[in-house]
C-alpha cells in the first residue's frame, strides 16, 4: 500500500544554495533557496519570491552567485534563510560571512562556502517566481580539491535540505558510476 500525501513541494534530495548578491549600495546579502537546479548546460532555474532582498538585488545588478551550502556553514546557512536583507543591515556580519567580489560577474562570493556558480542574470518572471540565471563559471577553494584538482564531494561536505522533516543532512557515500552501471542492462 502508498499512502498519498497530497500536491508537496517534495522531493529527495534538495539542494540548499545560498544566493549571494550586490545591493545597490554595495551591501553584500545572501539567502538560502532550496526550489532550484540546473536547467540547462550553462543554465540554473530558480523560484525565488519577489519579496526578498535577493530579488531586488539580482534585478538591480543582473547578477548573483550561487554557494552550495555545506555541513561546517550550517547554521550562518540556516540564518541566511531566515533573515532578511530587507530588516537586518547587517545579516552576512551576523552570519559571520565575509565576501569578495567575483571576477565573473557582479556579485559576491562567500569566503567561508568552498564552491560555487557565478550568474548572470537571464531572466526573472515575478507572478511564478522563476529566476533563471546563466552560470559564467564555478569556483572552489584549493581546500576541497582532489589530488586531481577536481571538487571532491567528501571534502566539501555539501548539505540537503529534507522538506518532509525540515532538516538538513550531509551527502551520502558512493554507491554506482553515472552513465555506466546501466549499461549492464542494455
Ligand atoms: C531551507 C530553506 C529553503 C528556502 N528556500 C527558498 C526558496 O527556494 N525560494 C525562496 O524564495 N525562499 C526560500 N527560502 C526563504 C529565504 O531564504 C528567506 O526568505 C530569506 O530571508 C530571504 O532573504 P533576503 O530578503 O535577504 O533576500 C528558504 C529558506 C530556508 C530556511
Amino acid at each position: 500500500m502508498r499512502k498519498n500525501f497530497g500536491a508537496k513541494p517534495w522531493t529527495y534530495p534538495q539542494p540548499v544554495l545560498i544566493i549571494a548578491t550586490y545591493g545597490e549600495d554595495g551591501t553584500p546579502d545572501a539567502m538560502n533557496a532550496a526550489w532550484g537546479g540546473i536547467s540547462e548546460e550553462a543554465q540554473l532555474s530558480m523560484c525565488i519570491s519577489a519579496e526578498h532582498k535577493t530579488t531586488a538585488n539580482i534585478l538591480a545588478r543582473k547578477a548573483f552567485t550561487v554557494s552550495m551550502a555545506t555541513a561546517a556553514q550550517v547554521v550562518a546557512c540556516d540564518y541566511v534563510g531566515i533573515a532578511s536583507g530587507n530588516k537586518e543591515a547587517n545579516k552576512l556580519e551576523k552570519a559571520g560571512f565575509h565576501t569578495t567580489r567575483s571576477e565573473f560577474v557582479d556579485a559576491p562570493l562567500i569566503d567561508e562556502l568552498p564552491m560555487a556558480l557565478e550568474c548572470r542574470l537571464i531572466c526573472y518572471d515575478p507572478e511564478t517566481c522563476r529566476l533563471v540565471g546563466e552560470i559564467v563559471n564555478v569556483s572552489a577553494d584549493e581546500s576541497v580539491l582532489d589530488a586531481n584538482g577536481k571538487i571532491d564531494p567528501d571534502k566539501l561536505e555539501p548539505i540537503t535540505f529534507d522538506p518532509v522533516h525540515h532538516t538538513y543532512r550531509k551527502l551520502g557515500e558512493t554507491v554506482g558510476n553515472a552513465f555506466r552501471d546501466g549499461l549492464k542492462l542494455k
